[in-house]
C-alpha cells in the first residue's frame, strides 16, 4: 500500500471527518452573535485591521447591527475593498475607512487626531490589528516592529481616544490578545529589540502578554468612567496571520486548519461578544477565552505591581517628550 492509498482509504477519510466534526462541536462558543439582537444604531465603533481576517468579520457584525463603523487600516487598497464589501453585504453606508499604520506613533497620533476632530462619540474600540513572525526590524521611533504594531501603537491609540470614549460612556475597549500570551515574558528592553529570540513566535507571545497586562491596568485606572476594557483570545483561526512565515508552515497550517481550526467568521465571535453582549455590561479588566467564557490569564498577566510598571513604561515610551 502506498502512502496515497493509505490516506485515501475510506476508513481514514471517514474517521478524520468524524474527528473534525467532534472538534467543531466541542469548540462551539457558548454565545452566538446571530441570536444576539443587540442593536448598535447611533453607536460608533472603530476596528483596527478591519480589512481582512478576524477584524473584517468584527466590522461586518457591527455594521449589521447598525453602527457607524470606522475601519482603521494601513492599506488604502485593501481597506477600500473591505469597505465596499461590508457596505454591500450589510446595506449600511455609514461605514468608513481611515488609514493608520499602528507601527508608527506619528501615524497613530494623526489618526487619533482626525477621529477626535470628526467624531462626536466613540462607543466601541476593538484593538484587533496584529502581526506575527515579522523579521527583526527597528522602527523610526526606535521600537522593535512587532512590539510597536501589536502593543505600543494600540496602547497609544487607546490612550488618545480615552476622553472621547469617556464622554460617550458606557463604552467598551476590546483588545484581541492570544492564548500565546501564556508563553510570553516581560523584559522592558524588548521594546527596543534587545534580548529577543526570533524563533517559535517568541516575540509575538511577549507582545500578546503586554496586551493583557496593560488592558488590565487601564481597566483599573478608568474604573469609574463608564468605559470597560477587556482582552480576548479569538481561537486558532485560519487568517493571513502566518503571512510572514515560510510557505511550508503556511501550507501545513492550512491543511490541518481546514479540519480543525476556526474560520475568520468564527474567530470574530469572542471579540464581538466582548464588544456587544449585554451580560458584559460593567465587566472590566477580564480575559475571555475563544468560547466566550471568562478565564484567568497567565500569572504574569495578573501581577498588579508589574502592570503598574508596564503601563508606566509604555506611557513614557509613547509620550512625545
Ligand atoms: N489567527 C489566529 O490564529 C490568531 C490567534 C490568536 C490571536 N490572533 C490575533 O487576532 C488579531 C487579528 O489577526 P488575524 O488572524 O485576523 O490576522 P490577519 O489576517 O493577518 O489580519 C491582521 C490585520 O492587522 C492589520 N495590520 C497589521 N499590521 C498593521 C499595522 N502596522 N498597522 C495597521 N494595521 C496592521 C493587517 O493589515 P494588512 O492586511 O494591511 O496587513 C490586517 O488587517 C491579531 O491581533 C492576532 O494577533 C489571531
Ligand atoms: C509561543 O506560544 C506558542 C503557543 O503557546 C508556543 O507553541 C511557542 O512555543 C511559544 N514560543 C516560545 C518561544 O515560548
Amino acid at each position: 500500500m502506498t502512502w496515497l492509498d493509505f490516506f485515501c482509504h475510506p476508513l481514514w477519510v471517514v474517521s478524520t471527518a468524524l474527528l473534525a466534526a467532534v472538534v467543531r462541536l466541542q469548540r462551539r462558543p457558548r454565545w452566538d452573535p446571530r441570536t444576539c439582537d443587540v442593536r448598535l444604531t447611533g453607536k460608533t465603533a472603530i476596528v483596527t485591521g478591519a480589512n481582512t481576517g478576524i477584524g473584517k468579520f468584527i466590522a461586518l457584525d457591527f455594521a449589521r447591527r447598525g453602527a457607524r463603523v470606522i475601519l482603521a487600516c494601513r492599506s488604502e487598497t485593501r481597506g477600500t475593498a473591505a469597505l465596499h464589501e461590508i457596505r454591500a453585504k450589510t446595506g449600511n453606508l455609514d461605514v468608513h475607512l481611515r488609514l493608520v499604520d499602528l507601527s508608527c506613533m506619528d501615524s497613530v497620533r494623526e489618526f487619533a487626531g482626525r477621529i477626535l476632530k470628526e467624531e462626536k462619540a466613540l462607543h466601541i474600540l476593538v484593538n484587533n490589528a496584529g502581526v506575527s513572525g515579522l523579521p527583526k526590524e527597528i522602527t523610526k521611533d526606535g521600537f522593535e516592529a512587532s512590539f510597536a504594531t501589536n502593543h505600543l501603537g494600540p496602547f497609544l491609540l487607546t490612550n488618545l481616544l480615552l476622553d472621547l470614549m469617556k464622554s460617550s460612556s458606557p463604552s467598551r475597549i476590546v483588545t484581541v490578545s492570544s492564548v500565546n500570551h501564556k508563553k510570553g515574558e516581560v523584559d522592558f528592553s524588548h521594546f527596543h529589540g534587545e534580548n529577543l529570540v526570533y524563533c517559535m513566535d517568541q516575540v509575538y507571545n511577549h507582545t500578546k502578554l503586554h496586551n493583557i497586562i496593560c488592558t488590565n491596568e487601564l481597566a483599573r485606572r478608568i474604573k469609574e468612567t463608564g468605559i470597560t476594557a477587556n482582552s480576548v483570545h479569538p481561537g486558532v483561526v485560519m487568517t493571513e496571520v502566518l503571512r510572514h512565515y515560510p510557505r511550508w508552515i503556511r501550507w501545513s497550517f492550512n491543511i490541518i486548519g481546514f479540519f480543525f481550526f476556526k474560520s475568520p467568521e468564527e474567530g470574530a465571535v469572542s471579540p464581538i461578544y466582548c464588544a456587544v453582549a449585554e451580560e458584559l455590561e460593567g465587566v472590566t479588566g477580564k480575559y475571555f477565552h475563544s468560547d466566550c467564557s471568562l478565564v484567568l490569564p497567565a500569572p504574569l498577566a495578573r501581577d498588579a505591581a508589574l502592570a503598574v510598571k508596564d503601563f508606566e513604561v509604555c506611557e513614557r515610551l509613547t509620550s512625545k517628550l
